[in-house]
């Protein structure tokens, strides 16, 4: 237990509540502070500030643990599957038999999108992002489905949560058709979530398509690895939308935006170019040196994380998923493997990175697995989108039913001009 906190402002002495989880570090409770001392705490970037009180997941960052519900993300990515990670997250118990054939089916009946979709799709350019698609064609979801967008209705927020789950990997295998100018390839419902996935991506009408299990099961485990990471800035993004009772498909196209940027879920995007840049072992020195000199903006991207001060959990297993893929495509020498194996042992071994704390995240060997699996580098950030939805809407779901809940609405240090009057244009 720890002590009580007192606050001293000028004269005044405050005793501020101390709320406490049931791990990790408790929380002092300023929610008063304004009202009784007229002043605003400052915390640029959130670095101390909890936002929200929250059951779903658990990060201890020191010590390398992430859990979902409580139970340890190797246990989760090693017996389990997506789907049943998905009502894991969404409802805070591990299925039995009967929930999860039930969960499953509500689940497969929503793959299918709208048809007019298709006319929606052939709007973009060829060579758009596949994340602008995703932003798009997410957000797009609510002028389609709007029979779901009533947040007040439980059956409703329900039915939009199926749609977003099973509809993100048809909408995002259709982002990846329509890039190279193949046709859509609608879901085989007696396939399972990721195999299912997998064959809409890389299926075409003129022959045959044969899931390869090995395959389908280290996607599906890259899925659990990313389905939810806590108050993340995507996950902030959507709880702030939908803190203001906007729909859900808006909420979680803004939570897909602000994964695209390559701070987030487009790291595993600049993680994999990055080591096409490097291109060979002997260059790493040079990197290395570059990462480290403070006028030289280039950081080593895959490393280094604002919560994990230790090997991230999931990078360990994703290294696991990357031999394993690489073994079952007969990859025996990837250049770049053998750039980021390399990479990892001199910046593990480096006092620079050692004294910041900066070890491999997730997205240092996503990128080489999805790419031997036959992603372009451009789908990674969308294949993250696709399984954090689930995350999101997990996230979303419990701030919108808890009775406490009330718009967002940060305060700022204001540093501009104070007022002056207006000034008409010939007096300038
Ligand atoms: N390479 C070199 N130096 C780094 C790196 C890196 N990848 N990451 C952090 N540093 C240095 C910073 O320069 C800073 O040094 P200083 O104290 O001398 O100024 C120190 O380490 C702390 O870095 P911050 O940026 O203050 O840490 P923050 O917690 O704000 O950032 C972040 C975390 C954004 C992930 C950062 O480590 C980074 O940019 N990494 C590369 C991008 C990346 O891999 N992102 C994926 C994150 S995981 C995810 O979203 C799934």
């Amino acid at each position: 237990m720890s002590k009580p906190v007192s606050l001293n402002v000028a004269d005044q002495k405050l005793d501020l509540t101390v709320k406490y989880g049931t791990i990790g570090p408790s929380v002092v409770d300023i929610a008063k502070l304004y009202a009784q001392t007229g002043m605003f705490t400052y915390d640029p970037g959130f670095t101390s500030t909890a936002s929200c009180e929250s059951k779903i997941t658990y990060i201890d960052g020191d010590e390398g643990v992430l859990l979902y519900r409580g139970y340890p993300i190797d246990q989760l990515a090693e017996h389990g599957d997506f789907l049943e990670t998905c009502y894991l997250l969404l409802y805070g118990e591990l299925p039995t038999p009967a929930q999860r054939t039930d969960f499953n089916y509500r689940v497969t009946r929503h793959t299918m999108v709208h048809e007019q979709m298709m006319r929606f799709f052939q709007g973009f350019r060829r060579d758009a992002h596949p994340m602008s698609v995703m932003v798009a064609s997410v957000g797009a979801l609510s002028a389609f489905y709007h029979d779901s967008t009533d947040i007040a209705d439980e059956n409703q927020r329900m039915i939009a949560s199926m749609r977003m789950i099973a509809k993100f990997p048809t909408l995002a295998a259709m982002a990846y058709k329509y890039s190279i100018g193949q046709p859509f390839v609608y879901p085989q419902n007696d396939l399972d979530y990721t195999s299912n996935f997998l064959r809409m991506c890389f299926a075409v009408p003129c022959e045959e398509y044969k899931v390869n299990p090995v395959l389908s099961r280290a996607l599906d485990r890259i899925f659990i690895l990313h389905a939810d990471h806590e108050q993340n800035a995507s996950t902030s993004t959507v709880r702030l939308a939908g803190s203001s009772g906007a729909n859900p498909f808006a909420c979680i196209a803004a939570g897909v935006a602000c994964l695209w940027g390559p701070a987030h879920g487009g790291a595993n995007e600049a993680a994999l170019k990055m080591l096409q840049e490097i291109g060979t072992v002997d260059k790493i020195p040079h990197y290395i040196a570059r990462a480290k000199d403070k006028n030289d903006p280039f950081r080593l991207m895959g490393f280094g994380h604002r919560v994990y001060k230790n090997y991230d959990p999931r990078a360990k297993i994703m290294q696991k998923t990357t031999h394993e893929v690489l073994n079952e495509l007969g990859i025996k020498d990837d250049p770049l493997l053998d750039v980021a194996m390399e990479l990892e042992r001199i910046a593990l071994s480096d006092s620079y990175f050692i004294e910041k704390k900066l070890y491999p995240n997730i997205d240092f060997y996503s990128g080489i697995t999805l790419k031997a699996m036959g992603f372009p580098t451009s789908m990674f950030t969308a294949l993250f989108a696709l399984a954090r939805t689930v995350g999101w809407i997990a996230q979303w779901k419990e701030m919108i039913e808890d009775p406490g809940q009330k718009i967002g609405r940060p305060r700022q240090l204001y540093t501009g001009a104070p007022q002056r009057d207006y000034i008409p244009t010939h007096m300038r």
